[in-house]
């Protein structure tokens, strides 16, 4: 019975390790391809999650998250689509991840939508601009998405005198630390509802508990020497059942407490293992960490 087990078992695991090579093959250029360590695989320590579980998270009240946006990309037919996230700094800059952005020359294919809830139906209340700059950190590493951090420059100024655009407030200089394990803080955004699932057409969000770096870090397979996970980033995620966390197309896009005019911007979505999944918590730029790098790029 052992043998059979242990023979059972090899097949799967092979059968995984097929399936998750054909879905990388599948997978859209613009996909972040997931880093996972072989050895990590090779353990087991994956698992699957029913399909349908957004990552857990429910339609926002339209407009209640005003310093939300939606950054899209035209494609070769003229119509746009959803990319990434991003969240409104002031009237004229958005705060983004790096891996939104990099590689992108022409600039003309981006758009930024504020006020935006459904991306299917015109409220009347979204304010579509261009992006004529955007500083990426220099130092963003896309083989480790260390420094997942860019800021866009919008072609026209946003209007935030209307409640539904209204700028995020930063962590004050004196919180560059974590927030604590367990510190419930909320991500949103119109990305997929499941890994590999399909864009949200309305606006979602999750509240996640915050996860503690070093389990992160070991969660991904790394050590203190060799990181997977660093200090200039945030975990969140329910490390027990999984089921709640941000997913593709929400990347950019903030970790926040606190809601409407007066929400706080922790993190940045930036990357994961799948989506939800118990054994990989959702990874996000730590905010706290790149004020001072903030503070010298808006301008
Ligand atoms: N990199 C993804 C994107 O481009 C988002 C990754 C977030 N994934 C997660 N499991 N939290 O949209």
């Amino acid at each position: 019975v052992c043998s059979a087990d242990l023979l059972f078992q090899a097949k799967m695991k092979i059968v995984i390790l097929a399936a998750l090579f054909a879905c990388a093959m599948a997978m859209p250029k613009r996909m972040i391809m997931p880093r996972l360590p072989a050895s990590v695989i090779m353990k087991g320590k994956y698992q699957l999650i029913p399909e349908d579980r957004i990552v857990g998270g429910v339609i926002v009240e339209p407009n209640s998250l005003p310093f939300q946006v939606s950054l899209q990309r035209r494609g070769s037919t003229g119509t746009f689509s959803q990319s990434c996230g991003g969240s409104i700094l002031d009237e004229n800059v958005i705060l983004d991840a790096a891996h939104c952005v990099r590689g992108i020359t022409d600039l003309t294919i981006f758009r930024v939508v504020a006020g935006e809830h459904s991306l299917r139906n015109v409220s009347g209340l979204e304010q579509n601009r261009g992006v004529t700059r955007f500083v990426m950190h220099e130092n963003f590493r896309p083989s480790t998405f260390e420094n997942d951090i860019c800021l866009l420059f919008l072609d026209a100024p946003l209007d935030l005198s209307v409640p539904e655009a209204k700028p995020v407030l930063l962590p004050p200089p004196t919180s560059e630390l974590d927030p604590p394990a367990g510190t419930i803080v909320t991500v949103s955004g119109w990305g997929t509802t499941s890994s590999g699932g399909s864009i949200s057409d309305e606006l979602r969000s999750v509240d996640v508990p915050i996860v503690d770096d070093d389990t992160c870090n070991r969660a991904y397979g790394g050590t203190a020497a060799n990181p997977e996970v660093f200090p200039s980033m945030l975990c969140a995620g329910d490390t027990s059942n999984g089921g709640i966390d941000a997913c593709q197309g929400d990347s950019g896009g903030p970790l926040f407490t606190g809601t409407g005019a007066s929400a706080v911007q922790h993190g940045i979505v930036s990357f994961g293992q799948g989506c939800a999944l118990a054994a990989y918590p959702g990874v996000f730029t730590q905010v706290s960490y790149f004020l001072d790098w903030i503070a010298t790029n808006r301008l």
